[in-house]
């Protein structure tokens, strides 16, 4: 139960803060002066490149089912002096293993407990933090994201298999979420990033740039920060159920 009133300031938590899009993301809504509470499994930086305190960190593993619900409770715990609201959560933190030297891990080789684990982190996490904190989320009218890709909608050169699936499952989800949580006041959509200049690039992008994005360069990180920051505040405020598309014309 929330124990006191929010000061006004609006509250994130955001999953896979500590590098690329995240890392972006929570710059664009700290500056907007937001309280961005990232999520990662990496322990909070002590040259922390934003104004924030390691009160705004949870350091969880969301390949752990019973991690991410501790990390649940928790941040409810945090949310409880601020009046037990949440104004978003971005469900970001995705991942994209690969074979080895880098090789695409495609459907017929792909073991079954590296595609759960897949699943784990980039599915079934992202509708636990929702399931968990929807009162907080309520309570604030607030709105998730989920961040999906261009290669849950077609086969991907470099993405493998169990992150193409587990991505389409993220976006379906996420018509599923707008339906169901719509009825509480909480907008649901996801944005789909194409080619972002990050780390979870493989070798051979700059030839697919080339060939197959019409404005023939990457995206930046800050360019999907700001298609997050478009559906969570007043700007899109009757979008619900949407899949934003990122990818510099990509897939036309
Ligand atoms: N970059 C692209 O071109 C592109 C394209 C399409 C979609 N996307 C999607 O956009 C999102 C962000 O991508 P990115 O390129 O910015 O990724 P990234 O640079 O690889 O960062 C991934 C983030 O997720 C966190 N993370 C990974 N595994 C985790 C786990 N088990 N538990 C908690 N946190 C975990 C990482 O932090 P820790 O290491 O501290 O855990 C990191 O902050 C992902 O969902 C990705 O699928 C990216």
């Amino acid at each position: 139960m929330a124990s006191s009133t929010n000061t006004g300031r609006r509250i994130m938590l955001l999953t896979g803060a500590s590098r690329g899009i995240g890392h972006a993301t929570v710059k664009r809504f700290s500056a907007a002066g937001w309280r961005v509470i990232t999520a990662s499994r990496h322990p909070f930086p002590e040259n922390c490149p934003w104004e924030m305190g390691p009160e705004d960190h949870l350091q969880v593993d969301l390949a752990n089912p019973d991690d991410t619900l501790r990390a649940v409770e928790e941040t409810k715990r945090r949310l409880e002096a601020e009046g037990g609201v949440l104004h978003a959560l971005v469900n970001n933190a995705g991942i994209s293993p690969k074979g080895p030297g880098g090789r695409r891990l495609n459907a017929l080789e792909t073991s079954f407990e590296d595609w759960r684990h897949v699943f784990q982190v980039n599915f079934f996490a992202p509708i636990m933090l929702a399931r968990g904190l929807r009162d907080e989320l309520t309570r604030a009218r607030g709105a998730v994201v989920n961040v999906t890709s261009i290669a849950g909608s077609r086969v991907h050169p470099f993405a493998g298999a169990a992150y193409a699936t587990s991505k389409a499952a993220l976006a379906a989800l996420t018509r599923e979420m707008a339906a169901d949580f719509g009825p509480l006041g909480v907008r649901v959509n996801a944005i789909s990033p194409g080619e972002i200049d990050t780390s979870i690039l493989s070798p051979g992008t700059e030839k697919l740039v080339r060939e197959q994005i019409p404005m023939h360069r990457l995206g930046t990180p800050d360019e999907v920060a700001k298609a997050i920051y478009f559906l969570v505040t007043d700007a899109s405020s009757y979008v619900n159920g949407a899949e934003l598309h990122i990818n510099g014309g990509q897939h036309v």
